[in-house]
């Protein structure tokens, strides 16, 4: 592996100002306001599933792992992340909106945090709804290790849930003795991925939740995992799902069954609104099935009197202020996501790449994190509407990730997709979909696929909005 000093290479347009300065300076000039201010530390800790102790699990301080962030709508967060780990790394905020140099993702908007250093992370959450943060450097590691948490950004008006719960849906690959597995093999890299095979839901396995009888509860559904592409059932109540990867519901979802299974890639989110039955110790649960058997994820058991609420009471989560893209006017851009056509070894200064390349977008492999010469994806111009139509021409399922813009499905060869905004689609295998988006959001925005084993192979890169 070549070395390199960690500040030799940044790519980017303008990026290089800004991440001297450490993001620091980004909020001097600004009028005084309440800030959420947060301290996170990335460090080792230690829990058990059922089971032997797992060491070596990287998670936050301030909170038992795993760590929900809350964020409020409107106001200006100070994420203070220090690096408590020997390996370098950086924190990134899936799904978020925001100014590019606070996006995390090294030599393309920052350098590698080193051990013991602090970065500051400044920034105003444009929308409400259910993201997550987890690191853009060493990625497959800390997140293997259990590094990703929820990000919540409350509603600047309460919508009059009884209960609010996350469910954060990971697995581990972890050894008889607690120990890790290797996160990664060769034969998965090159296909679907390597499954974990300790399947938990907030680092526990098929817990147990209490939700008010007669209550309305929120609950959001996050995959974080680094392979897994969840089959979910709901079980059968009153319900309807509310937001899809963060953003209130343009297009019904269907209510999941077994017959028909919620389809929810890494990195995509789901929110939920469910009427708890009048009765107490009534148990709801929610199943996952993989190949032929179903199993829990988590169940809720209501208690407590009735509480006599109802759907209707639920008025429609506020909008996020999205830009409607111009379909008719939008101009398209033909993607390709498949194999490699090297097996060029990826370049590695920092960030924990894997020693193989086997993926590609439009034929060209990402070469690893410090990417020096690698242009962008696509360009595209600061307020103008797309259609990126992406064509996987591989076996294989890639979740398509997309940082700083959201975008909206208007069609796939092979299925119905509902028309509701995100910044991750599953896009299946042999699969073409068209997304449409608004270029609104200027800077260097990685895109890439997010089974990580994908993306650390080649299957990444970022798009351009000058
Ligand atoms: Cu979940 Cu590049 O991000
Ligand atoms: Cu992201
Ligand atoms: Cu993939």
């Amino acid at each position: 592996m070549m070395k390199l000093n960690r500040r030799a290479v940044l790519l980017g347009t303008g990026a290089i100002g800004v991440a001297a300065l450490g993001g620091s300076l980004l909020g001097s000039g600004r009028p005084a306001q309440a800030a959420t201010a947060i301290n996170l530390t990335t460090r080792r800790t230690s829990f058990a599933f059922n089971g032997p102790t797992t060491q070596g699990v990287v998670s936050t301080v301030d909170n038992a792992p795993p760590p929900v962030l809350r964020l409020k709508q409107n106001v200006e967060a100070v994420l203070n992340f220090t690096n408590g780990l020997p390996d370098y790394t950086t924190m990134h905020w899936h799904g978020m909106r925001i100014p590019n140099a606070m996006d995390g993702v090294p030599y393309l908007t920052q350098f590698p945090i080193a051990e013991g250093e602090t970065f500051e992370y400044r920034y105003t959450p444009p929308d409400a709804g259910t993201f997550w943060y987890h690191p853009h450097c060493m990625t497959g590691d800390q997140m293997a290790e259990g590094m990703t948490g929820l990000l919540i950004v409350d509603e600047a008006e309460d919508p009059g849930f009884d209960i609010d719960l996350p469910l954060n849906l990971k697995g581990f690959r972890l050894a008889e003795d607690g120990s890790f597995l290797p996160y990664y093999t060769a034969r998965g890299a090159a296909r679907g991925g390597t499954n974990p095979n300790v399947m938990t839901t907030n680092w526990d396995i098929s817990p147990t939740y209490e939700v008010p009888a007669g209550g309305l509860a929120r609950i959001r559904l996050g995959v974080t995992d680094i392979t897994r592409v969840y089959k979910i059932v709901f079980p059968d109540v009153a319900g309807r799902i509310i937001a899809w990867d963060g953003h209130p519901i343009e297009e019904e979802v269907p209510w999941p069954t077994a017959e028909a299974p919620l389809i929810l890639g890494p990195g995509q989110r789901v929110d939920v609104a469910i009427e708890a039955p009048a009765d107490a110790e009534v148990e709801l649960v929610f199943n996952h099935i993989i190949g032929a058997r179903s199993m829990p994820l988590a169940t809720l058991r209501t208690t407590g009197p009735a509480l006599g609420r109802t759907l209707a009471q639920l008025a429609p989560l506020p909008e996020n202020p999205i830009a409607k893209p111009d379909i008719e006017n939008a101009e398209v851009i033909e993607m390709v996501f498949g194999w490699s056509p090297s097996d060029q070894i990826p370049y590695n200064g920092f960030c924990g790449g894997l020693p193989f390349t086997f993926w590609s977008i439009d034929r060209s492999p990402w070469p690893g994190d410090a990417a020096d010469g690698t242009g962008p994806v696509a360009t595209l111009e600061m307020g103008k509407d797309y259609i990126l139509r992406m064509r996987n021409e591989s076996p294989n399922d890639h979740p398509i990730h997309l940082h700083g813009l959201v975008f909206v499905p208007i069609s796939s060869n092979k299925r119905k997709i509902p028309a509701n905004y995100t910044d991750t689609v599953l896009l299946q295998k042999s699969e073409t979909i068209e997304v449409a988006l608004r270029a609104d959001n200027p800077g260097d925005w990685a895109f890439h696929c997010h089974v990580i084993e994908h993306q650390k192979t080649g299957l990444a890169g970022f798009i351009r909005v000058v």
